[in-house]
């Protein structure tokens, strides 16, 4: 997984699962914490704080305390370079 900083952007986080690269918010929806430090097993991030769970994916939220889904963002990856549909 990679944080991303890009000025003038929400904090964005790109996950590469089984080769297929996904988007997202990089910030939980239960309280204040970055994903990518936390756990990545398969397609689901788990929260550094308290344990919630999101599909990459689909930004699901999988298990308590997460209840709002993280925002996923269109993605297409081109060598090493990522272009992301931001609105
Ligand atoms: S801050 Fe992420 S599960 Fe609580």
């Amino acid at each position: 997984m990679l944080r991303l900083d890009i000025p003038g952007l929400p904090p964005l986080a790109a996950f590469n699962v089984e080769d297929e690269v996904y988007c997202t918010s990089n910030l939980c929806t239960h309280n204040f914490a970055l994903l990518t430090d936390g756990f990545l097993d398969g397609d689901e991030i788990e929260c550094p704080l308290h344990g919630g769970c999101f599909s990459v994916r689909t930004g699901a939220a999988l298990n308590f305390p997460c209840e709002t889904p993280i925002r996923t963002y269109p993605v297409t990856a081109i060598g090493e370079d990522l272009y992301i549909e931001v609105e």
